[in-house]
């Protein structure tokens, strides 16, 4: 009988430990919008009240509350393999990954990822500035080492997703990740980059965000840029 309760009492308290643990240990980070436009560009405000977004990731749900989805069935964020990450599949299929995300597979015609429950595809032009979000998620703290997003463009037009190799070739931009809002609730806090459209023919490109948190671990989001004259 005695040791039937220790056992007991054990099991409760590990199950306590793991239920406190669990939310830190699986946030990780996604790209929230594609094209944030600042209300005051010389404000770069990253808040939902600093300004809005026009262009989003591929099938991205709209009406969710900011930096919620990691809690939704798939989550948003899809860590690639980290023992060959530069093999994995730049978008997730919703199966593929260490932690698949949600199915990130390109639209067939491509404007099919956008429009009604989701989010608008990006419509820019070359020379144009575009602002990627995402939430801190608990890794902007200062007590975690530097780490960066990078944005990496396609060069390949119109409805084809290239691998990852490919992708590696064409990086556009290295954006520091905890360049965030300042505030006491470090999931949710507002981060976000900048960057200038690249030389492109006219087109529909693949744009990948693509996280390092740590060393051959990475956590991507794709979406499409319509890039216009
Ligand atoms: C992902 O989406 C593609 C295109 O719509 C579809 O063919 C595929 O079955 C989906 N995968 C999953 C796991 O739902
Ligand atoms: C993009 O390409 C560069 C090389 O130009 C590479 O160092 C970087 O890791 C790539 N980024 C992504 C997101 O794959």
């Amino acid at each position: 009988m005695v040791v039937k309760s220790s056992v007991t009492f054990l099991a409760v308290v590990a199950l306590a430990v793991f239920s406190t643990y669990t939310p830190q240990v699986e946030a990780h980070s996604w790209a929230d919008c594609i094209d944030w436009k600042f209300n005051n560009a010389k404000k770069q405000d990253w808040s939902d009240k600093g300004g809005k977004c026009t262009g989003y990731a591929r099938r991205f749900p709209l009406g969710k509350k900011f930096a919620s989805l990691d809690d939704a069935d798939p989550n948003r964020h899809y860590q690639q393999d980290h023992k060959n990450p530069d093999s994995a599949l730049p978008c997730s299929d919703g199966k593929a990954g260490e932690e698949p995300g949600s199915n990130e597979t390109l639209g067939k015609p491509v404007s099919k990822a956008y429009g009604g429950k989701y989010g608008r595809m990006t419509v820019t032009t070359v020379g144009d500035t575009l602002c990627v979000r995402w939430p801190a998620k608990n890794h902007a703290v200062k007590s975690e080492h530097e780490n960066f997003v990078r944005i990496n463009l396609s060069k390949v037009r119109n409805g084809k997703d290239i691998s990852q190799k490919e992708l590696l070739k064409n990086n556009i931009a290295k954006l520091p990740f905890k360049n965030c809002m300042p505030g006491k609730n470090e999931d949710t806090r507002a981060c976000g980059g900048c960057f200038k459209v690249p030389v492109r023919a006219a087109g529909t490109y693949l744009l990948q965000w693509r996280w390092m948190l740590n060393k051959n671990e990475y956590y991507t989001s794709c979406s499409d840029i319509q890039i216009g004259k």
